[in-house]
């Protein structure tokens, strides 16, 4: 063979050599646990579509937001599931609603050890299943809801959230959301905006998680899965609008966005490992047809490795654990 003799299976030979060359590591600060608090639950409520996670009651999510700040994640993004729901998603807006009192709650559990996170969405909260509220001819009407979010931003903000996260995709909910914060005295409280949020089919078992009543689809508010330019186009507008980190969800079927984004801008990028995409593992796995904690490594790995420097999943607590 001629000089030089390239051989890359050096730095493969052993386990402490893969180690030192390692370009992409997973670490529990980079994680953060998404949580669903239900009102009026007497015990955690298994989501048969989402194996090995619950519906919170109250009293297990305080549990499990203090064994997350134990376990270093880097936060909690809750949502909460109200008994009752009606045509503006009013339990969003009362200090009473039970998302409210969830964050109250994770705050007086940690304190600022851990980011306490929420969503900021109406979905949960309508009898419609809308992220927004809807006008006479039954369509979304985006600057209403905006605000509602404002609304819902400053009361989250007064639960204790640090981190709102504006989920719905409406046009300009960074921008209200933000000088409604402000406004109230809020400016601290940063926005993890939902950027570059897809219509995906992979939302499914999310629709369980929340108790969802949608009928039809979320196609005039959120993206195409078929755009990509279209991404950089929402991500600069929230970073326009003052948004603190840009998210890209799904995130699997979604990578190539992460790594645009995560070059296109100076801001943290977060992706959010989807329920979808946790259902598959976990049904594939409970066949016995992949490895079950390799495929979860391997998914979230190539998740940090296009980009994310943030990644939410339904695994964060079992990947820190076994960190
Ligand atoms: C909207 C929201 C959804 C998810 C997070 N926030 C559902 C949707 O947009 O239809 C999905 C999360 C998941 O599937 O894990 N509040």
């Amino acid at each position: 063979m001629t000089f030089p003799n390239h051989r890359p299976r050096r730095l493969r030979a052993t386990p402490a050599t893969r180690r030192i060359v390692r370009e992409t590591q997973v670490r529990p600060e980079q994680l953060i646990l998404p949580m669903f608090v239900a009102e009026g639950l007497r015990e955690p409520r298994p989501i048969s579509s989402m194996p090995g996670v619950v519906q919170h009651t109250r009293d297990s999510a305080k549990a499990a937001v203090a064994e997350a700040a134990a376990l270093g994640l880097g936060g909690v993004m809750l949502f909460g599931v109200p008994e009752h729901k009606d045509a503006e998603g009013s339990g969003a807006l009362d200090p009473q609603g039970i998302l409210n009192l969830a964050i109250a709650d994770a705050r007086a559990e940690v304190g600022d050890d851990l980011l306490v996170m929420s969503d900021l969405c109406l979905d949960e909260f309508t009898d419609h299943g809308h992220c927004g509220v809807l006008d006479a001819a039954g369509r979304v009407d985006n600057d209403a809801t905006l605000e509602i979010y404002a609304r819902m931003g400053v009361a989250q903000a007064e639960a204790g959230a640090h981190w709102v996260g504006p989920s719905g995709m409406m046009d300009g909910q960074v921008a209200a959301v933000r000088s409604a914060l402000d406004g109230a005295g809020w400016s601290m409280v940063a926005i993890l905006a939902y950027s570059a949020k897809y219509a995906s089919a992979f939302y499914g078992p999310f629709r369980e998680a929340v108790d969802s009543t949608l009928q039809g689809d979320r196609r005039t508010y959120q993206q195409d899965p078929a755009n990509a330019r279209e991404a950089l186009r929402e991500v600069a507008l929230d970073v326009a609008e003052g948004a603190d980190v840009v998210m890209v969800k799904p995130a699997l079927g979604y990578l190539d966005l992460i790594a645009r984004i995560r070059d296109a801008v100076d801001l943290p990028v977060a992706a959010y490992n989807v329920s979808g995409e946790y259902a598959m593992v976990e049904a594939a796995a409970a066949q016995g047809w992949i490895d079950r904690d390799r495929a979860i490594d391997e998914t979230i790995t190539s998740i940090r490795r296009a980009g994310a420097d943030i990644v939410l999943t339904y695994w964060a607590a079992e990947l820190a654990r076994r960190a």
